[in-house]
């Protein structure tokens, strides 16, 4: 076990981390994207730049659904009320090729390392194992993944996130220890799989229970790290949900359960290196891979930004209740798998 992880406030858990500038190898499963695979150009906004919010909720209400925005300087008009209006949107490739690699390779030394450390949890967050096509370990989502990786906690931070920081709130920081810290979602479909998918479900039920009424904006930040076709499963969300009131939330749909399609629903397709926000309070799931075995492999990280007071969370936290069940479900399934393939 090396140094612990300088930048963190707080000790971190005993793992090493990359030392920052050294080379990364290559991941063990890089994208599949051919060259000749580019996606639409993103929407031409250089004449519309200052546009009146007016006209901006205007031109949104033309654009196509799958709409793909490229991320400046800070958020356009347009963009502003394409997220208003739908709840969503998608920017092109804003991370680069080398960078999703390198990402994808320190989380391949991370699964390592906590398998060997024998870890289930971080800060209290448990670790979600399951087998992979070859019938080997394999992690399927953890949190905190930034608190092991320098490069990673650098990367959240660079500049070009600026925009979308200042979008959260301008006092927003990255909480690479508090709330689930940076999640990392693999999802792969195969015998022992731990979750091939995800059903239909919104993050304000919390706040419904507590408070009885909808939260303000849940934006949830996601950098996609592979070529998701419409036909491969992945994100799908119910345009303009984001708005809805308790009564919808709580009933329009099962949390959790409910998998059916539903025919309003956007597929939002991704290149190696898009990143999406999109808000929790509307209607989002998981379609899972038609394909099986490392074809239908799909992974994604969601970058928490946090405007409340500093909570930190450390080696010492309990597992947070609504993660308990989840829990239990999902070691459930990865005993039996394992079982079952002897
Ligand atoms: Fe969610």
């Amino acid at each position: 076990m090396s140094a612990p992880y300088a930048a963190a406030p707080h000790a971190a858990p005993p793992l090493a981390a990359a030392p920052v500038g050294a080379p990364l190898p290559a991941p063990k499963h890089p994208p599949r994207c051919d060259a000749a695979d580019v996606p639409p150009l993103p929407y031409d906004e250089a004449a519309a730049l200052a546009l009146p919010p007016a006209d901006a909720a205007r031109i949104a209400a033309t654009l196509p659904l799958g709409t793909r925005f490229r991320l400046r300087d800070a958020l356009t008009p347009i963009q502003r009320a394409f997220l208003d209006r739908h709840g969503y949107v998608v920017f092109d490739r804003v991370a680069t090729r080398p960078e999703v690699d390198g990402i994808l390779a320190e989380v391949d030394r991370i699964e390592a390392d906590l398998l060997s450390a024998g870890k289930s949890k971080v800060y209290g967050v448990p670790v979600w194992f399951g087998l992979d096509p070859d019938g080997k370990d394999f992690l399927y989502r953890m949190g905190f993944t930034s608190v092991y990786s320098a490069f990673l906690a650098a990367f959240v931070r660079d500049l070009r996130f600026e925009p979308i920081r200042r979008l959260i709130g301008e006092d927003a920081r990255i909480g690479d220890e508090e709330k689930d810290g940076v999640v990392f979602n693999r999802y792969v479909r195969a015998e022992g799989s731990l979750r091939p998918n995800l059903a239909w479900h919104t993050d304000a039920l919390r706040d419904v229970f507590y408070n009885r009424k909808m939260p303000g904006p849940m934006l949830n930040v996601g950098l996609h790290f592979d070529r998701i076709r419409p036909e491969d499963g992945g994100l799908r969300l119910l345009p303009g949900t984001h708005t809805q009131g308790v009564w919808s939330t709580l009933f329009s749909k099962i949390h959790f359960v409910t998998q059916t399609p539903d025919r309003r629903e956007v597929a939002v397709e991704t290149w190696p290196g898009d990143l999406t926000v999109h808000d929790g309070r509307m209607w989002h799931r998981v379609e899972g891979s038609p394909k099986t075995g490392w074809e239908s492999l799909r992974r994604s990280m969601y970058v928490p930004y946090v405007c409340d007071s500093y909570q930190p969370k450390s080696e010492a936290s309990a597992t947070p209740a609504y993660m308990r069940l989840f829990d239990a479900i999902m070691r459930m399934r990865s005993a039996r798998a394992k079982k079952r393939l002897g």
